[in-house]
């Protein structure tokens, strides 16, 4: 695990955006594996930039998504389809069709789950899964609990996540209570995994996934087992790392 500080949020966007454009330049038939919510939006802006400066071609380059609300339609302002549309696929030359979300929609969800791991291995596997950390650990929507999940699953969103999410709604009660999330194991096998933290509130997370035990109770633990993680995280969500560990040789400062 390499741990990369950046000064704030739009430093540590900017790094992001030039990892996933390298992995663009070099591969570009790429699968990408994105991810929603306010971590990756500035790095998605800085694409968006890059693309329209005739640097980035999205032509060929594919997408599977970590989740998506259970009983959200692609159409809905707070789906992360439409975040994605919204936040990136709009502005880039990405083939709509080669972009995957789980379908919140799916009449089986247990089906839905299945199909979407089958998109994952037709697709060859994913080369750069971005991911952002929920407040408790989370990565994807994998909650804390007992167990690590392989594959797509159904999960039920704990408390702290539908309240930390409420500020995207217009109130706690319209947050939906599942969602279809890929399982650690589907996240695992990225080749290349990009971790994006920013902010106090995921100090503690950050600690506990890099330094803690490797535990389903703290979810992006598992990512200690992953030959290829590069984490960046600005300097309030290094805070405690920097307080704790006396690991500071790990950080990359630049
Ligand atoms: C989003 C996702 C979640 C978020 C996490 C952090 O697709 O899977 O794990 O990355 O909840 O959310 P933000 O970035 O809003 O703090």
């Amino acid at each position: 695990m390499k741990i990369y500080a950046a000064k704030d949020y739009n430093d540590m966007s900017r790094k992001a955006a030039n990892i996933i454009s390298a992995q663009i330049l070099l591969k570009p038939d790429a699968v990408l594996g994105l991810a929603t919510g306010s971590t990756p939006v500035g790095a998605y802006r800085q694409l968006i930039e890059k693309h329209e400066a005739g640097d980035l071609d999205f032509s060929r380059i594919h997408s599977v998504n970590l989740d998506e609300y259970k009983g959200l339609s692609g159409d809905h302002d707070q789906s992360y389809r439409y975040f994605m549309n919204h936040n990136l696929f709009d502005h880039v030359n990405i083939d709509k069709a080669n972009t995957n979300v789980p379908n919140g929609l799916a009449e089986d969800p247990e089906a839905e789950c299945k199909r979407y791991n089958h998109v994952i291995e037709e697709e060859g596997g994913i080369d750069l899964q971005l991911l952002g950390i929920g407040n408790n650990g989370h990565i994807g929507f994998n909650e804390p609990c007992d167990v690590f999940e392989k594959g797509t699953h159904v999960v039920t969103l704990t408390e702290e996540t539908r309240q930390s999410n409420a500020r995207f709604f217009t109130s706690i009660d319209e947050v939906p209570t599942h969602a279809l999330t890929m399982g650690v194991g589907n996240i695992m096998s990225a080749k290349k995994v990009l971790l994006l933290a920013s902010g106090e509130g995921k100090a503690k997370a950050l600690y506990e996934s890099c330094f803690g035990p490797v535990t389903p109770q703290v979810p992006a633990s598992v990512l200690q087992l992953h030959s290829d993680v590069v984490v960046i995280a600005d300097e309030a969500a290094l805070s405690l790392i920097r307080k704790n560990t006396g690991w500071e040789d790990m950080i990359y400062d630049n």
